[in-house]
């Protein structure tokens, strides 16, 4: 596939930025993975929401967003990882947000994606590290960020306010050094 839209490409998968006209696909699938997403996730399910996330994603440089695509067929978006909190300097650190659709979740495809969006910020993102910070009873986000290499640093207390309170949270995370 020499597709130029994408930044890097897997065996089955395949990175590319978000676009403005991702909104109908991005949502449709966010509306039909509610079930998978919740009550970890809450991704734009209507074309106002994704306009304003997609729009930050793209113009803000402290955040990357990367659509994960099926490299069989038309590409359909599989799902994505976003990078927020991007900080220079000496701490060249981002936090990854990231989450499958149902109708391509448990294949093996986010792990692969994942992969691809971790050379990427380690590369031309020349990023060092990156953190995932997991609620503890999210298995899934748990196994993907193991599987990827991250490590298990430390347990962050009332971290994250999500679906209306502060969540605790484990932070994994991977440096440069451990890919
Ligand atoms: C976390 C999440 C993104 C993982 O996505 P996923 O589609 O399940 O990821 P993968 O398919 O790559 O991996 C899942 C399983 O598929 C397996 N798998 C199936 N087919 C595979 C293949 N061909 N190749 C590799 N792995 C495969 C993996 O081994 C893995 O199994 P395990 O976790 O039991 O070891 C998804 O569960 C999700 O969207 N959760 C809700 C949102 C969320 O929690 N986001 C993160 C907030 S911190």
């Amino acid at each position: 596939m020499s597709d130029t839209r994408y930044l890097a490409q897997g065996p089955r998968t395949a990175i590319r930025p978000f676009t403005r006209g991702d909104a109908d696909e991005f949502t449709a699938r966010a509306r039909e993975s509610a079930a998978l997403h919740r009550p970890w996730l809450f991704p734009p399910a209507t074309p106002e929401a994704f306009a304003a996330y997609a729009g930050v994603l793209i113009e803000d440089p402290t955040k990357a967003g990367f659509l994960v695509c099926e490299r069989d067929g038309a590409g359909a978006i599989a799902g994505f990882v976003t990078i927020n909190n991007i900080v220079a300097g000496a701490f060249r650190c981002g936090a990854l947000g990231y989450g499958a659709f149902a109708h391509a979740a448990g294949r093996g495809l986010m792990g692969e994606g994942l992969e691809l969006v971790l050379d990427h910020a380690f590369g031309l993102l020349a990023l060092h590290r990156l953190e995932a910070n997991v609620q503890p009873d999210n298995a899934g986000s748990i196994a993907l960020a193991r599987r990827a290499g991250f490590r298990l640093e430390g347990y962050s207390p009332d971290f994250l306010h999500i679906d209306g309170a502060w969540r605790d949270h484990e932070r994994w995370a991977i440096t440069a050094e451990m890919r």
